[in-house]
């Protein structure tokens, strides 16, 4: 016999699974309604090239890539910034601005699989497109944490830096553009140790560089970077009700497109891979061919939150179903197709016992299927017309005709 399983760092969504998972997408998705975004959604595979355009060819190691039959090569998607980017150079160019994008979908990433990190993966996300540049970022920054708080999150720390001053202050320091690169991981994983020897090996100087990326706190915090514009978007959150945020200069983020602004948040206590959301703003569309357009967005890492939901202990609410109806034989269970079609037509949820199996046993697979109610149907009830309905929480029991269940 052959051993099958699912792929090494996938997962499979059992029903209770996906009741969850609905229920944080839909209200996720009531959230960006709320704030006048439209819902797209991409191919989950595109022309590699499409990520390689500016990432390089060094991001082909963390993604899933192949040759497809003719001859093209291909890339699952690892984001969905790029693909919305993708969609609006090539049809999207002449819609009235600012575009107020969002999206939820798979993404998929060659990594090495833990709590909170896996291959396939789901990322709730929005970008606009056009918007001018404080008040995009607002809005984005809003939305953003409006998402995480009406899901129930606690405990998230939502950090702003901006990697245009980054850049600006490595420059000022001695260190051009192309030298950049080498430092930006060790930035992004704030290993400042080895921030430090990368520095020592170019020569320059560390101390100015490591008192900017280390510093961390309110508002004031902005006056060790200057010209970030930050000021005006920090007051339009104000103004919005966002005041829990901090300023964080160090933040590099991992993907190369940011010009701008740029955010995180993580809750602290998932560990290592407690990041559930990173965004900020960028540049892409030139590179895609087009004229350049102010592009800010996010992504929230849907199972990350799951996980820090249920580590929360989060009140997932539960799906019940109204009605499970027991017949008692044969004639009975006719009786009780006819009362399951009514309730279903009438928009009650109802389930009929499918095994035959006695009045206890059917009881019991009731209450395990989270029926809110029994209806139970003997030879009496179809006698007298009525039925008897048990309330499987309070085992309290009633008669009802079929038209005040319907009600
Ligand atoms: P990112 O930070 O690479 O940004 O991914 C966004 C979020 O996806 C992360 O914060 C994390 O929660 C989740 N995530 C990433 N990799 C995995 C994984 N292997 N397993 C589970 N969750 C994961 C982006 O992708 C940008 N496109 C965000 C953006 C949109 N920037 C501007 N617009």
């Amino acid at each position: 016999m052959v051993e099958l399983h699912r792929p090494k760092g996938t997962r499979d969504f059992l029903p209770q699974d996906m009741e969850r998972r609905r229920w944080l997408e839909g209200r996720l998705r009531g959230v960006t309604e709320r704030f006048g975004f439209g819902e797209i959604a991409t191919p989950a595979f595109e022309s590699t090239e499409l990520f390689t355009l500016r990432s390089g060819q060094g991001i082909i190691e963390d993604m899933y890539n192949f040759k497809d039959k003719g001859g093209r090569d291909i890339a699952l998607r690892p984001e969905l910034t790029a693909p919305t980017m993708r969609l609006y150079v090539e049809g999207l160019l002449g819609a009235p601005k600012p575009l107020k994008l969002s999206y939820f979908g798979n993404c998929f990433r060659y990594e090495q699989p833990q709590k909170g990190r896996y291959r396939e993966f789901w990322q709730f996300g929005a970008e606009i497109l056009g918007a001018k540049r404080a008040l995009g970022e607002i809005e984005i920054l809003a939305l953003a944490h409006e998402c995480l708080a009406s899901s129930g999150l606690k405990d998230f720390v939502f950090r702003i830096g901006h990697v245009g001053v980054l850049r600006k202050l490595l420059s000022d320091n001695g260190i051009p553009p192309e030298r950049q690169s080498p430092l930006w991981p060790l930035i992004d994983k704030k290993d400042f140790e080895g921030l430090r020897a990368a520095l020592a090996g170019m020569k320059i100087e560390s101390g100015p560089i490591l008192a900017v990326l280390e510093s961390r706190g309110g508002r004031e915090v902005l006056q060790k970077v200057p010209g970030s514009g930050l000021e005006e978007v920090l007051d339009g959150l104000s103004l919005l009700g966002v005041g829990d945020y901090v300023i964080e200069p160090g933040i590099a983020r991992g993907l190369d497109y940011y010009t701008g602004m740029v955010f995180e948040v993580e809750v602290p206590g998932l560990g290592a891979e407690k990041q559930v959301c990173g965004g900020g703003s960028y540049s892409l569309s030139e590179l895609f061919g087009a004229e350049p357009v102010t592009s800010t967005g996010f992504a929230l890492g849907f199972d990350r939150m799951l996980v820090a939901l249920e580590a929360q202990g989060a009140a997932f609410p539960v799906r019940k179903i109204d009605f499970y109806i027991v017949p008692m034989g044969p004639k009975e269970r006719e009786e009780g197709l006819r009362v399951l079609a009514a309730l279903r037509k009438a928009g009650r949820s109802a389930d009929i016992d499918l095994a035959d199996r006695n009045l206890s046993k059917a009881l019991r697979y009731a209450a395990a299927t989270n029926a809110s109610e029994a209806v139970i149907l003997g030879e009496d009830e179809l006698k007298n017309g009525e039925l008897t309905v048990k309330n499987l929480a309070s085992g309290q029991q009633r008669k009802a005709t079929l038209g005040e269940l319907l009600k």
